[in-house]
C-alpha cells in the first residue's frame, strides 16, 4: 500500500481557515458539499442530521450576532441534529450529535477537496442560536461550518500544528 492515499493526503493537509476570500462558493460545489453530508453513516442509520445553509445577508447577520467565529464566510452551514430522529443508546448516550458530527467532518474534507476552507466552530450558545433562526425545540444546533475561498494570506493557526504522538492516541493490546 502506497504511504499515502488521496484521503490521509487531503486530511493532513486541511486546517481550519479563518479568513476568506470574497469569492462566492459556487452552487454546484454547495451541492457537492451536501452530499458529502447526506451520505454519512448514522445510529440505526437514523440520519437526524439537519442543515441550514445560511448564506443571506440576514441570515449571515444574525449568525455573527450569536458567535463569533464567523471570519466573514460567505456561506455557514449550521448542522443541527433532530433529537426525534437520532437514536440514544441502552445505556443513555444520545447519538444526535455523533451523527452530525460526522456529517460535518464529511462536508469539512469534502470542501478541502473542492478548494474551499472552512472551520469548525463550536463557540456559540445553543439557546442564542435556536432562538436567532427560530429552530423548533427538537432541532438541536451541533455545529457551524463558517465556508469560503481562503484567502491570499490565509495559514494555519499555531493550533493546528500541536499534534500529539501516535503512541499517545494508540494502545495496542
Ligand atoms: C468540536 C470542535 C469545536 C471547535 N470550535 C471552534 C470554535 O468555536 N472556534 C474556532 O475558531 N475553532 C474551533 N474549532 C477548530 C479547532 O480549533 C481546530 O480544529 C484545531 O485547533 C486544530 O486546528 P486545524 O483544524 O487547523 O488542524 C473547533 C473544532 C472542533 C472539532
Amino acid at each position: 500500500m502506497s504511504e499515502h492515499s488521496e484521503l490521509l493526503k487531503l486530511m493532513e493537509e486541511r486546517y481550519s481557515v479563518r479568513s476568506y476570500s470574497g469569492r462566492p462558493v459556487e452552487d454546484g460545489k454547495l451541492e457537492l458539499i451536501l452530499r458529502a453530508g447526506l451520505c454519512a453513516p448514522t445510529a440505526v442509520n437514523r440520519r437526524p442530521q439537519r442543515v441550514f445553509v445560511l448564506r443571506s445577508r440576514k441570515a449571515l447577520e444574525k449568525a455573527s450576532e450569536v458567535t463569533r467565529f464567523t471570519f466573514g464566510a460567505p456561506v455557514i452551514l449550521l448542522v443541527c441534529s433532530d433529537t426525534d430522529a437520532g437514536r440514544t443508546t441502552d445505556d443513555g448516550q444520545y447519538l444526535g450529535t455523533v451523527d452530525a458530527s460526522i456529517a460535518t467532518t464529511q462536508m469539512m474534507l469534502e470542501a478541502w477537496e473542492l478548494g474551499i476552507g472552512s472551520c469548525w466552530v463550536r463557540g456559540f450558545d445553543r439557546k442564542k442560536v435556536s432562538e436567532a433562526f427560530d429552530l423548533p425545540d427538537n432541532l438541536l444546533p451541533e455545529a457551524m461550518l463558517p465556508m469560503g475561498y481562503p484567502s491570499e494570506d490565509s495559514e494555519p493557526s499555531q493550533m493546528h500544528f500541536r499534534g500529539i504522538p501516535m503512541s499517545r492516541m494508540v494502545t495496542y493490546l
